[in-house]
């Protein structure tokens, strides 16, 4: 068996260079890395204190092997810079892979809003309106008596006035309890001919399943020289049958009385649940009261400085929740301002 060649002194060494290189190449992890880092190449690494030991060295020797120290620094720093990358990589993407969205998982949905159903209802009223050639006004929340009241022939004695159930926030100031002031402010401030509606929120001391204390109001009001009575029946008729989408709607005119229109009537139409055969809904009379009209009163010419010989006109008012429950068949009324969600999404797609 030939002797084992003991190696010398310098390949010694660089076999042992070589395993540090291969073990700073295989570095499982960056801890792992980092522990060799020190052992390897720390100011107490194992080549500071090979290169520590050239000044006892003879000078060739000490050449040689300072000459394999420096190259071995050059190649042990390369390969822990090449291994750090390495590492840094794989954890770079596992850490991608850890948050990677799941784009086949189902969304979380996006409600949709919708407008209220009373809103939904005022707008349609409003689009029927306008598509007969009114004009929307609007006037303000905080009225004074003179308007709500005196200026359409409700002297302050008046015993229709007890029927309002009035805010009052002071002795003049009050909430309208209808919009029938936005006539006087228009008829006062334009010449006519004119046609407008008035909708807005109005409001009584009333709270039961069919009244609450704020509602909506669409006023209406056709001014010129020759309105007549029969003008009045007609758009009235043509909106309800358009509003309620029933071509052959009955509609009637029963004489009724308001201070400021002469000769007054109350607007009924034929039930919508029963078509007049006469049900719970309608007090088995077969007819639904849905609007107040008439012609206005030359007094309500009179003090809105216009010529009541030389202009006539008609006036109607109609409550937008009274529709609104009648057109979405709803029993109490005050249901609309709970805000039960469930209640109103029922209602969201109801009317276009
Ligand atoms: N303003 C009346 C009310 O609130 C409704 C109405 C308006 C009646 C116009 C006739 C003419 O009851």
């Amino acid at each position: 068996m030939p002797a084992m060649v003991e190696p010398t002194g310098a390949e010694a060494l660089s076999q042992q260079l070589a395993e540090m290189e291969a073990a700073l190449r295989s570095a499982p992890d960056q801890g792992a890395l980092e522990r060799l880092r020190i052992d390897y190449l720390g100011r107490n690494g194992a080549l500071r204190r090979q290169l520590r030991s050239l000044g006892a060295m003879e000078a060739e020797a000490r050449r040689s092997v300072g000459a394999l120290l420096n190259n071995a620094q050059q190649r042990l720093t390369q390969a822990l810079e090449e291994r750090r990358s390495e590492l840094d990589a794989v954890v770079q993407a596992q850490r991608l892979a850890g948050e990677r969205e799941d784009l086949s998982l189902p969304g979380r949905g996006q409600g949709s809003g919708a407008l209220h159903p009373v809103t939904q209802v005022l707008e349609r009223i409003e689009s029927l309106f306008t598509s007969m050639g009114f004009r929307i006004a609007q006037g303000p929340e905080i009225e004074d008596e003179e308007h709500n009241f005196t200026a359409l022939n409700m002297p302050p004695d008046h015993p229709a006035r007890a029927m309002h159930d009035t805010f009052y926030l002071s002795a003049k100031q009050l909430l309208r309890t209808h919009t029938s002031p936005v006539q006087i402010r228009v008829l006062r401030n334009e010449k006519p001919p004119l046609r407008v509606i008035c909708p807005g929120r109005v409001y009584r001391r009333d709270f039961d399943i069919s009244h609450t204390p704020v509602f909506h109001q669409v006023e209406g009001l056709w001014v010129d020289s020759s309105v007549n009575f029969m003008e009045l029946k007609g758009v009235m008729s043509d909106f309800f049958r358009a509003f309620f989408a029933r071509e052959k709607l009955p509609v009637r005119f029963r004489p009724s009385y308001f201070p400021f229109t002469e000769p007054s009537a109350e607007i009924d139409i034929g039930c919508l649940l029963c078509s007049g055969e006469g049900c719970r809904s309608c007090a088995h009379s077969g007819w639904l009261e849905v609007a107040g009209c008439g012609m206005v009163h030359p007094a309500v010419f009179g003090h809105c400085g216009l010529d009541a010989e030389a202009y006539n006109g008609f006036a109607f008012g109609m409550g937008v929740e009274r529709l609104s429950m009648l057109h979405y068949g709803i029993g109490d009324l005050r249901q609309l301002y709970e805000n039960d969600l469930r209640f109103l999404r029922q209602l969201a797609w109801g009317v276009q």
